[in-house]
């Protein structure tokens, strides 16, 4: 839909900090969101929750607009990203999956073979009406707040769908790409199709950036992911360009695979807390604009910490071409929002004060 292919003019979007920052452009500050900002660590989420099991909030739009909405109304922040998760392409194409409080995905008949690959069908938009619903909802409520549509990765996804669940080593993931790369190879393909369509309804129904979370790609050695990750991701970054919104590329514990991911076509590479922005910035080639990267823990020091550590970011995020304040990982559940709501307001005046 070609309507769709830059955000609506009058809106405020495009002078969206967020928006600005991911193109490389200068911003009035420095704009600040957080992954999973919605979910278990706000008692108004908690509270919508209680007694719906995940999936099924994840496909009732008047709860994915109210828990999108409630870390923007609470904190501020300079982007809203959609509620969902990254299995739920997968569960509205067929696969018989839940996802377990305090586990995660769980699936029931983990893909080893050949004849498993077959429940991978092409998702279309008609498999996910509650997200093109959701989304219209949220670009109207949102006005000049930009929405964040998502997806998992393919070695991410790959991983749940293999293991049957969380997984530590990724063994038979592992044991499947090294040793059978030709079905690896199906494998990725499908789930880097399903990447692209569900990015694609998002961005159709007005989704102003996409982010795709390969949170465990991080277990992957460089060479292999260069050989076997990286076609794959690639193809989603460019079958995603055409649309016009800028693109997200995050994952865990990559701090050996910054230059790689950098390559997969992305205009704003996500950095995991183990790697200061500046070194980030050394090891990505130039183009991109960087997200990140305060560990989520440091939200549990005493304030002083926190600030100091915040305002190390920043400082390190200014030797980018382009930086996104964000943490470096996942919102921790326990992590009490008064923290969150003060780092907000700090990353927007400390940011402010800098400013040439
Ligand atoms: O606010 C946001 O960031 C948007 C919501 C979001 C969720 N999942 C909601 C959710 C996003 C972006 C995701 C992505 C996701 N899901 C990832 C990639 C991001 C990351 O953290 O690395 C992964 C690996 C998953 C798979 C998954 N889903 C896990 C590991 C879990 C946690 C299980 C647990 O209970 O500890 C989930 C469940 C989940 N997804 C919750 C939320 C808010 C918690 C479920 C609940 O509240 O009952």
């Amino acid at each position: 839909d070609d309507a769709n292919a830059s955000p609506p003019e009058g809106g405020g979007l495009a002078e969206s900090p967020f928006l600005l920052a991911c193109r490389r452009r200068p911003v009035p500050h420095t704009p600040v969101w957080f992954m999973r900002q919605a979910g278990r660590s706000l008692p108004e989420y908690l509270r919508v929750r209680d007694g719906v099991p995940m999936l099924e909030s994840c496909a009732r739009p008047d709860l994915i607009v109210e828990i999108t909405m409630q870390p923007v109304r609470r904190y501020g922040v300079d982007a809203a990203i959609f509620f969902s998760d990254i299995m739920v392409p997968l569960k509205a194409i067929g696969v018989d999956l839940d996802i377990k409080p305090g586990v995660g995905p769980v699936i029931t008949d983990p893909i080893r073979d050949a004849a498993g690959l077959s429940v991978l069908r092409p998702l279309v938009p008609d498999d996910v009406p509650y997200v093109t619903e959701a989304v219209h909802g949220l670009v109207g409520e949102l006005g000049p707040t930009p929405l964040i549509g998502f997806a998992g990765g393919p070695f991410t996804l790959a991983s749940y769908l293999i293991e049957g669940g969380p997984s530590k080593n990724h063994e038979r993931t592992k044991a499947m790409m090294y040793g059978e790369p030709e079905l690896w190879a199906d494998l990725m393909s499908r789930l880097a199709d399903l990447t692209i369509a569900f990015l694609k309804v998002q961005v159709a129904a007005g989704a102003s950036a996409v982010q795709v979370f390969d949170s465990w790609v991080g277990a992957v050695a460089p060479q292999d992911y260069r050989e076997s990750v990286l076609p794959h991701t690639r193809r989603i970054f460019a079958e995603i360009e055409p649309l016009g919104v800028p693109r997200i590329h995050f994952g865990v514990g990559t701090g050996e695979l910054l230059g790689p991911m950098g390559e997969a076509g992305a205009d704003v590479v996500g950095v995991d807390w183990r790697v200061p922005l500046d070194e980030a910035v050394a090891r990505v080639d130039p183009g991109k604009a960087l997200q990140g990267n305060l560990d989520p823990a440091i939200l549990f020091a005493p304030w002083e910490t926190v600030e100091r550590r915040a305002r190390d970011v920043l400082a390190r995020g200014r030797t980018a071409e382009g930086h996104i304040f964000n943490l470096g990982h996942g919102v921790l559940p326990s992590t009490n929002p008064d923290v969150l709501a003060r780092l907000t307001d700090l990353v927007h005046e400390a940011s402010t004060e800098d400013a040439p």
